[in-house]
């Protein structure tokens, strides 16, 4: 019996809530509404749909499908499945590799986001008469300490869910969170659509403008689809290895992307329309969330406070449960190796607090570090979001359609027979073997030729 085989979530709807917990998160919120207005709202939304149901939730069946398989972590689930062969052990090392970085840049961002959630409370977000956000977050963002010590305070957080075990811990904070978000998010929409002169934000965010989409909007749909539903890092593979025995990887699959897709479209619309009502620029890129926002939370003529509290609460939340689930993944990869989980999740914590410290100061200021004309930031960012999971997802789907046994595969998805599985033979001889490969190995190569110019 593995690591893994005897602990795990307690039911579908867990299944459902803690996934669902590590898809939704800066990618929904902070990520996707900015991509989506600069290559063409509705235009980039429609392509996000297609690949995000076709590619994005194929990745996740096929991860669950190989996690509950082998009950084990990624690591060693690749060579249990290919007849004991080791060097399949790469497709899992590949993953934990990127899940590593990921972690890094995610709890960076997520530390900005809770001295944000502070600020708010506080009220020293809106305090600086004079001084504009831009300024303000400039200043946060060279002011190395507090962005370490925002860092590590909510590394510790994650570190205290995971002690707390996986049905007791993630499950339990999710099954919480996931409602709570929901909640708060529809409050912010309603809010900023009763806004006047709301409806420009509605029409830059869904209005269809294919000019702007480009070859380089396909490659940021196919990323952001995957990076979304946090698949093509093994993450998922972790997270299927916890799926009872009865659970239907298909309806659970649905409802996760459908949570995911809900929630990032529900942040462009909490969003833009609030930022269009204030006369505000929209196309402000990574800085919309933090320089924007705060400006149009403090044009409101009431509740400017209590919106930017709920808002940053928001986007501090789920940021938390996908950060939790990168450190779950690394740490069941440790645990699956024979370590106890305590000293692993700890361990994991001591490293990434490292790592993301490194980031942290080295991005700007005196301390930038920065090769061929990009921050290491950039750069970790460009590999952990472009280049290693579409890297990692090709490996995965070829894998699953070629290497894998078929019937094993169906077994897995039908509940050894008990569920009817029509759609199987489509799935797997057209998704997985042909279609999933072929888009992501076009738009990895298109991609890279693009961006190292
Ligand atoms: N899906 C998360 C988001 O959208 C990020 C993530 C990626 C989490 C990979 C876990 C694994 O923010």
């Amino acid at each position: 019996m593995t690591a893994s085989a005897n602990k795990g979530f307690s039911s579908s709807f867990g299944v459902i809530m803690a996934a669902a917990g590590s898809a939704v998160g800066l990618g929904n919120i902070w990520r996707f509404p900015y991509i989506c207005g600069k290559y063409g709202g509705g235009a980039f939304l429609l392509v996000y749909l297609f690949f995000v149901f076709l590619i994005g939730m194929s990745l996740l069946m096929c991860e669950f499908t190989v996690g509950r398989r082998t009950r084990r972590a990624p690591v060693k689930a690749y060579p249990a499945l290919a007849g004991g062969k080791k060097g399949w052990m790469a497709i899992g090392l590949l993953g934990i590799v990127t899940c590593f970085l990921i972690l890094s840049i995610y709890l960076v961002i997520s530390g900005w986001t809770l001295n944000y959630f502070w600020e708010s409370v506080t009220g020293t977000l809106f305090g600086q008469s004079g001084v504009g956000f831009d300024v303000h977050f400039g200043d946060f963002a060279a002011h190395s300490v507090h962005r370490v010590i925002f860092m590590l305070i909510f590394l510790l957080l994650g570190l205290v869910v995971i002690l707390c075990g996986v049905e007791s811990g993630i499950e339990r904070l999710s099954k919480w969170l996931m409602p709570i978000l929901l909640v708060l998010i529809v409050a912010l929409c309603v809010r900023s659509l009763t806004l006047p002169g709301a409806a420009a934000g509605l029409d830059y965010l869904f209005h269809p403008d294919f000019s702007k989409l480009g070859g380089e909007g396909i490659l940021a749909a196919l990323g952001q689809s995957l990076f979304s539903l946090s698949v093509g890092m093994g993450t998922m593979v972790v997270y299927g290895s916890y799926i009872p025995a009865d659970d239907n990887i298909l309806k659970s699959s649905i409802w996760i992307t459908v949570c995911d897709v809900a929630i990032a479209v529900l942040a462009g619309v909490a969003i833009f329309p609030a930022v269009f009502a204030c006369g505000m620029e929209p196309g402000q890129g990574a800085g919309l969330v933090y320089v924007v926002l705060p400006a149009v939370f403090q044009s409101f003529e009431f509740g400017a406070q209590l919106f930017a509290i709920l808002f940053f609460l928001l986007l501090s939340l789920a940021a938390l449960t996908s950060a939790i689930s990168l450190h779950e993944t690394l740490t069941a990869f440790l645990t699956d190796a024979g370590m106890k989980r305590t000293p692993a999740a700890v361990l994991v914590a001591i490293a990434e607090g490292v790592l993301a410290s490194a980031v942290a100061i080295s991005f700007t200021g005196e301390t930038a570090l920065t090769a061929a004309d990009r921050t290491f930031f950039d750069w970790m960012d460009y590999l952990t979001a472009y280049v290693l999971p579409p890297v990692c997802a090709l490996l995965t789907v070829l894998f699953v359609g070629w290497i894998m046994k078929k019937d094993d595969i169906n077994d897995e998805l039908s509940n050894h027979g008990k569920l009817s599985t029509p759609w199987f033979d489509a799935f797997y001889h057209v998704m997985v073997r042909f279609v999933a490969p072929v888009a992501l190995a076009t738009v990895l190569v298109l991609g890279m030729m693009g961006y190292i110019k």
